[in-house]
């Protein structure tokens, strides 16, 4: 079996014994003689999945009662619009802070909404770093304060998050159970599933409880938070499929050895990387060094010409998906929970062959 080094950006690798495991129960799940993609999601059998994979979340982010956790469809996109939908009160205004293109497609999606106020643009640094606290302009009596906790295009991430008398919200789509994080400090977090804990069609979305019933009468019930509430995520036909992933990825992550491993490798993961950047002129991170990502590591070569080199000779040596987002160029390591330390290690190895020879 020939599996490459896969350092795509999302969808993105899955630890080899969850797709393992996906496999041996594919036709059979359980000795039910069904897939799970054959079975009612109101059955016996995926109530278990579906009540394990909401555990499992629960104890890797240590996540309280207060708090509903959702496996909703429509991507994190979709939570873009459903978030003010829900949240943002008529004649009221969300801070946002700008910190990259995931931002801006938040931004744009909640002035849709309603009222808007950027509490911070990092466009004059292009991008290149989060904000301190001290520089966010929040308005008082803000509905929300939103974050993209990581700039999966940019490769910056917030190394901690500012502390907001609104309730925060966080797209942790590209680093949701990357590293430990107090669930209390936010009111909502949401993460597509497809980086680190999934496939793609499924959102986890975590929700203070108080802060569903803010919602507007007029909103279609399939929009409104507190709809997927009672009976957790199955007032329609969720992915089961995806929820079913979740649930191994969960195990995975708990076999491990939980969040506090995951980070350790991760940061080790990531130290490597960026000490083969920094040890030579030859590359050219761009992330500022306070904001550097510990998920998509970003950088550019001399040219473009030697970026494509470097991108068509990796793939050769099967390193995939190491080319920059279309939107920015460059070159994009996305080294999320599933990409090992041999894989990051084989990377830099192919760097450094690389710049010996083109250097
Ligand atoms: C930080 C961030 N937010 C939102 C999205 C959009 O996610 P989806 O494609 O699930 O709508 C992505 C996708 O890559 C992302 O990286």
């Amino acid at each position: 079996m020939a599996r490459i080094h896969n350092f795509g950006a999302g969808p993105a690798g899955l630890p080899l014994p969850v797709l393992q495991q996906a496999q041996s129960e594919l036709l059979d799940y359980a000795g039910t003689g069904m897939s799970i993609m054959e079975m009612s999601h109101r059955s016996k059998t995926f109530e278990q999945v579906i009540q394990a994979a909401e555990a499992n979340v629960r104890k890797i982010l240590g996540i309280s009662n207060d708090y509903a956790v959702l496996f909703l469809q429509g991507g994190a996109s979709g939570q873009f619009a459903q978030i003010p939908m829900n949240i943002l009160g008529a004649g009221q205004t969300a801070d946002y802070v700008h910190s990259g293109a995931w931002a801006e497609k938040a931004i744009k999606e909640a002035k849709t909404v309603g009222n808007v106020n950027v509490s911070w643009d990092g466009k004059s640094e292009k991008y290149m770093r989060m904000p301190r606290a001290s520089e966010l302009k929040l308005t008082p009596g803000a509905a929300y304060v939103h974050v993209t906790s990581n700039e999966t295009i940019g490769g910056v991430q917030f190394p901690s998050f500012p502390k907001t008398e609104a309730p925060l919200v966080g797209d942790m789509s590209s680093d949701i159970m990357c590293r430990k994080i107090d669930v209390n400090q936010f009111g909502l977090i949401y993460a597509g599933a497809q980086k680190n804990i999934g496939p793609s069609g499924l959102v986890l979305v975590i929700i203070r409880k108080d802060l569903a019933e803010r919602v507007p009468e007029k909103v279609p019930a399939i929009y409104k938070y507190k709809t997927h509430m009672p009976e957790p995520s199955l007032y329609h036909t969720p992915n089961t499929w995806a929820i079913y992933l979740v649930k191994l990825v969960t195990e995975w992550v708990e076999a491990v050895g939980g969040l506090s491993t995951l980070q350790a490798i991760n940061e080790e993961k990531a130290k490597l990387l960026y000490d083969c950047l920094d040890g030579s002129a030859y590359w050219k991170p761009c992330a500022n060094k306070d904001s550097r990502s510990i998920m998509n590591i970003t950088w550019r070569l001399g040219t473009e010409e030697l970026e494509t080199k470097f991108c068509k000779e990796a793939t050769a040596a099967g390193l995939e998906g190491l080319k920059g987002h279309r939107s920015v160029g460059g070159i994009r390591a996305s080294i999320y929970n599933a990409v090992s330390k041999e894989s990051v290690a084989a990377l830099v190895g192919f760097m450094n062959e690389f710049e010996k020879k083109n250097g």
